[in-house]
Order: structure tokens, then sequence, then C-alpha cells
């Protein structure tokens, strides 16, 4: 080749590179695998070194080019980001007034802060003595991205804010957002205008970010010091005092009759927007009330997102699959003719479980209403009769499982006194091939072991590949040979090796969630570590038998101790437990360790007022005490209500244990 020639393809090869760089780090969408991009980075570094006439700003030699990773420096919320729970109609708005009843044991009447649920991408701004320090991204909700330049391109957000009463150290949060008419600008390059958000928000370049019209609009506090605020609504005009942009249809309302109205309304109004809502927020307006109701695992018991009704499309139903869960629950999913619901291409739809298909008498060939609201999985509705072809059978519900072939059965359940719509694979070990995949794809999710680099597919992909069989095997990977797959380069096996690395130091809660065991959720999890302590505790209730021992704490109960019985029963679940406690180092649970209750153990009889068990048991833990379910030694205040269990006082007396009133209790933490 002639000098002239080398020069031709070396600049073309920078910029191909560039190009891949675009998608890459500004798109977040690469075009061609980790691999290719390393070769490519390769071939130009050889072009540089054998041919020293070659030069280029943006050869990836030049620290000038971009950087080097996709990844954004990461930062811990000082206060989780949780979501939403969902309600769909008022029947859901009923339960979750209902749930807050029960929780403050008493009706109240109840007034919301109600506000537009604008579809963007939610962001964190940290502000000190008024000028804003970091701004993140949710990410995970735990741990978000440092994004703050970007943000600050962001015209709504204010960098200095000199009002008296603005708290000096405070995390304001909100949406970003991008208006339709700028989203129909960028059409080609977005599938919708939350996606467009988000890709503009993680440029690594923040002139990137200025490029795209983004808004924002505040509507909650993180981290805070404000104690003279008593109402969210308050909240929201103090936020447009300081200088941020709120949603212009805020407003106050009291019932929640008046909440559904309102929603029609809304519902209706909303396609006169400039900007997308896929719903309302409704906030229990008191701050008190709030901080009292407190969050669940995943969201406030505050507050609940009343979502606008779906959209649908009518298609047919190609073929029924049955799925298989990580519990063993057949779930059966519909192919159906593709068709376009609300701008999504929908091909599949749940039927949710065998008893909707025999109520609905689904079946191969039909027409049905399919109907997607939001991000949930789209459903079958409803079948059209009229158009049934007049040969079309029933759907025969398989009888064993399509994975392993084992039997299938519904289970009774002892409450409700019914049998389970749900039928299940009565294999709940790693013998049957779904259930282990989906085992493992829990294992590695978010809320368990956490593990970044290794995703849902990437599972599937290395089970096919047999690289995985068991959650241990994780621990254990050949990297070589990973290196040497389609997709995988070097950046990416280093990534993916770093996340499993971190990994391995885990807490013993989320180290039993991540296990698997059925009726062992978040929540439960974290009772029995708290209990338990330590790991080798944990395995030494295994070893002797004694699973009984956690009918001691409150909230857990038969159903669970049955199904850790029934886990550790299976050889094989307690070979994978054991083997992952000695690769791994799981530490014992963070307990709240500075409050005033510290060593001291409660137990609760009779009903207490204006307060429930379940609050009165958080009160206790927020200040480090415990709460027990059997008079016994351990204890050493039993707390009583109207109408309490005489033998329980009556036990207690007899060991000498300290019997306080409600009110007495209450004193105790002031
Ligand atoms: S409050 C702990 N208020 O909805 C509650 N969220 O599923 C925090 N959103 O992640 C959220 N408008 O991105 C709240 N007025 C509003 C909102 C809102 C939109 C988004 C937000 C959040 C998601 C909750």
């Amino acid at each position: 080749m002639k000098d002239s020639e080398i020069s031709k393809y070396y600049k073309r090869k920078i910029n191909e590179l560039k190009n891949h760089n675009k998608y890459y780090f500004e798109y977040s969408s690469p075009k061609i695998s980790d691999k290719e991009y390393d070769q490519l980075k390769n071939e130009i570094f050889n072009l540089e070194k054998k041919y020293s006439y070659l030069k280029s700003t943006s050869s990836p030699s030049n620290s000038l080019g971009y950087t080097p990773s996709k990844n954004f420096v990461k930062s811990k919320h000082r206060v989780k980001m949780l979501s939403l729970a969902n309600a769909f109609d008022f029947k859901d708005l009923e339960n979750f007034e209902k749930k807050i009843f029960n929780y403050l044991n008493k009706k109240i009447e109840l007034e919301y802060s109600v506000e537009p649920k604008i579809d963007g991408i939610s962001a964190s701004l940290t502000y000190k003595n008024g000028l804003l320090v970091m701004g993140a991204s949710r990410g995970d909700g735990t741990t978000g991205e440092v994004i703050t330049e970007n943000l600050k391109t962001i015209k709504d957000i204010p960098q200095k804010i000199t009002n008296k009463d603005f708290p000096n150290d405070i995390d304001i949060r909100g949406e970003v957002f991008i208006e339709k008419h700028d989203f129909n600008k960028l059409k080609n390059d977005f599938a919708n205008p939350r996606n467009a958000a988000s890709g503009s928000l993680r440029q690594k370049n923040p002139l990137e970010t200025k490029k795209i019209p983004l808004n924002f609009v505040a509507y909650a506090y993180g981290y805070f010091d404000i104690d003279k605020i008593n109402r969210q609504s308050d909240f929201l005009i103090s936020l447009k005092k300081w200088g941020f942009k709120t949603n212009e249809h805020n407003k106050v309302l009291k019932s929640i009759k008046d909440l559904e109205s309102f929603h029609k309304k809304f519902e209706n109004d909303r396609f006169d927007l400039k900007y997308d809502v896929d719903g309302l927020v409704y906030k229990i307006n008191n701050l008190d009330l709030q901080n009292r109701l407190g969050f669940t695992a995943n969201s406030p018991r505050w507050a609940i997102a009343h979502k606008f009704s779906a959209d649908s499309a009518y298609s047919i139903i190609k073929d029924i699959n049955i799925q298989v869960g990580r519990t063993g629950a057949l779930t059966p999913v519909a192919r159906i003719k593709p068709v376009n619901i609300g701008g999504v291409v929908v091909s599949n739809a749940t039927l949710h479980n065998e008893d909707e298909i025999i109520r609905k008498d689904i079946r191969l060939g039909d027409t049905v209403k399919v109907e997607r609201a939001g991000d949930v999985i789209p459903h079958v509705v409803l079948v059209d009769l009229k158009k049934r072809e007049k040969k079309s059978k029933k759907f025969i519900f398989p009888n064993n499982c399509p994975s392993c072939g084992s039997k299938t059965i519904k289970e009774f359940n002892k409450t409700t006194k019914k049998y389970d719509s749900v039928r299940r694979c009565t294999n709940e070990g790693y013998d049957c091939e779904k259930i282990a995949i989906e085992k493992i794809k829990h294992f590695i999710s978010k809320d368990a072991m956490n593990i970044d680099g290794l995703g849902k597919k990437v599972v599937e992909n290395f089970w096919d590949l047999n690289l995985v069989r068991f959650p241990q095997d994780i621990y254990n990977l050949d990297y070589n040979k990973i290196s040497n797959l389609e997709g995988w380069g070097d950046l990416s096996v280093s990534n993916l090796k770093y996340s499993i690395d971190q990994s391995k130091k885990v807490s013993l809660d989320k180290f039993l969630y991540a296990i698997g065991i059925r009726h062992i959720g978040i929540e439960n999890a974290k009772l029995l570590a708290e209990h338990a302590k330590s790991i080798k505790n944990f395995l030494s209730f295994v070893n002797k038998n004694n699973l009984n021992e956690f009918i001691n704490i409150d909230g857990i109960g038969d159903t669970q101790i049955n199904s850790l019985k029934k886990f550790f029963e299976n050889k094989s679940n307690y070979k994978i437990v054991d083997k992952l406690s000695s690769l791994l180092n799981i530490s014992d649970l963070k307990l709240n360790k500075d409050g005033k209750l510290l060593n001291n153990t409660f137990m609760f009889t009779g009903k207490l007022s204006n307060m429930s068990r379940a609050e009165a048991k958080s009160l206790i833990e927020e200040n480090s005490g415990s709460v027990v379910s059997s008079v016994n030694k351990k204890l050493k205040y039993l707390i009583i209500g109207e109408k309490p269990t005489n033998r329980k006082v009556q036990e207690a007396k007899e060991l000498g244990i300290k019997i306080l009133s409600q009110k007495e209790w209450l004193k105790l933490l002031n």
C-alpha cells in the first residue's frame, strides 16, 4: 500500500471509531460488540506504531479522545430514592387508605397533595449553603450516577439559592423530562420522550446534554433539615419560592372520592399538556403523618401513583407457552400477532394463570383484547367470541412441568380455604432447568447479590454454554473462555469480574434473600438475619433441625417456617448455601446501635390506641430495641394495651418482667 492509501485507510478507521464512540458513550447503544471495538482500537494503535507519520487528535492513544469508560462516578443517596406503588382503580385507592388506617390504628380524615406524574427520569440535587454541589440520577435507588454537570445545563435547575429560609443542607428531588414538541424532532433517535431524556442526561459530555431541551420539575426532598414546613403542599409552595419549577396542576384534595373524580377529568385533559403524564401521584399532605407511616421495602406507605387507564388493541393468539418461574409457578403467556399498542409493538401478553384461562375460556386462534398500562406487562382482557372459529378447542393446561416433567399441583391455602389459582412444578430444587435458571437470575438481581455486569440475558447465555449450573459457579467463572465469546471484549470481561468480586461482600439479610427461599422476601430475610445475627448461627439452626426457633419472630409464621424446612430438606439446596457461605464474606446485619432502647426487648399484648402493632414495632426498632413474640426470660418489657391476654401478663409477672402501659412505654421514648 502507498503512504497516501495508508493515510486514507487510517482516517477511515479513525472515523469509524469516532462513530462507534458516539453510539457507545452518547447514545448508550453500541452498534458493535466490545470485542470488535477493542479490535478496531488495536488496529489503529498498530497502524500508528508501524507508520510514525500517522496522527489524529481522535486517536485512541490521545487523551483528548473520549474517556474510555461508560461508567459514571457513583454516589450513595443519603436517603434512598424509592418508587411508588401503583393504583389502577377505585378499589386500589380504598385499599391504600385502608392500609393507612390499619397502620395508624385509627380512621381519620386524610388530606392529599395531588401531583401529575410526569413520565421522565428522576434526579436528586444536593444543595449546601444555597449552592448546587451535586446532582445524581436515581440509579438503583440506593446508589446513583453523578451527573452534576449535565444537570447544570438544564435551565430550570437553580445553581444558587439565596432565600433566607432555604435549608443549609437539602436534597431536592424531581423529574427531568422532555416536552412533546421537542420529542417530535428526535423521534427517529429514541423510542419515547422518557428514553430521550435519559439518553441526553447520561451523555458523557455535558455539551451534548445541552443540545436536547430538557426541563426539570421539583416535587420532593431526600435528605433535609427543614422543621418549619408541615405539609407537602407547603413544601411545593416553598420550592417555587426558592426558584424551582413545580407542576402548575398540583392541588390539595380531601377524600378518595374527590381523587377519583379529579383523575377522571385529568385523564382527558392531559392530552392538551405540553408533556407526557402517565398518572397522578397522591401523597398524604401532613408531613408528620408521612413520617409516622414510613416505608415498606420498595415504596412509601404515604403515597401512591394512580395510573391512567391502559391503551388496548385487538390481536390473535398464535400460541400459548407455559413459563416456569423461580418458585415453580407455571405462567401461561400468549404469543400474539404483533400489534401496536400506544406506540409500543406488543407480541406477548400474560394470561396470568390456569384459572384465568379457564375463567375467560381463552383458546388458540382466539381474537383477544390486549391491554398495556405504562411499564406493566401487557395482559389479555377478553375474548371476542364472535370471531371464534367453530372447530376451536378448549386449551388444556399441562399437568406436568414443561421444563422437567415433574408433577404439578395447586396448593391448598389454609387461610382462604381455597386452592391456589396458580399451578406449580413440585420440583423445588435445581433439577428443573427453568427453575434453576430463574433462581440464578434472582440470585444476581439488584435487591439480592446485585451483580451488575451479569444481566438476565447473560445468565441464559452462560447456562446454554454450560458455564453456570448453580449460584456458586458464578464465583468460579472461566474468564478466559468468556473473553473469547462473541460480544465480550476486555472491557466488559473486566467489568463483569469486578462486579462479581464486589458482590462477595454481602450482608446476611441480602444473602438470605438471594438464595431464593419461597415466602422469604426482603422483609422476612431481614427478620431472619436480625434474629440469627450471623451466617454461622443461621446454619447451626439448620443443622440442628432447629428452624422452629424463628417462630419467635414477630412477622414469621408457619408458612415461612414450613418453607424454610422444605428448602433445606432438599440436600442440593443445603449444599449450595454451605458452598456459598465459604466463598462469600457474609457480614452480620448492621443494626441501628445507638438508639435509646439498645439491648431492650419488648412484647405487646392487647390493642394499642392510635397506633398499630406494625408502627409500634418500627418505633422500637428505629431506637435499636427489638420485639419478641413470646414471654420468656429474655423479655425485658411487656407492654399492655386494651384487653391484654391475661395469661401473658401472668407469665410476665411470674418471671419478674417489667409491665408497662402504652403511655409509660412512650415516655421511655420521649
Ligand atoms: S414522589 C418516595 N412525586 O414517579 C416517593 N414521584 O414511581 C418518591 N414521579 O421515581 C417519588 N412525578 O420518577 C413523586 N410528583 C411526583 C412525581 C414522581 C413523577 C416519578 C418519579 C418516581 C416515580 C415513582
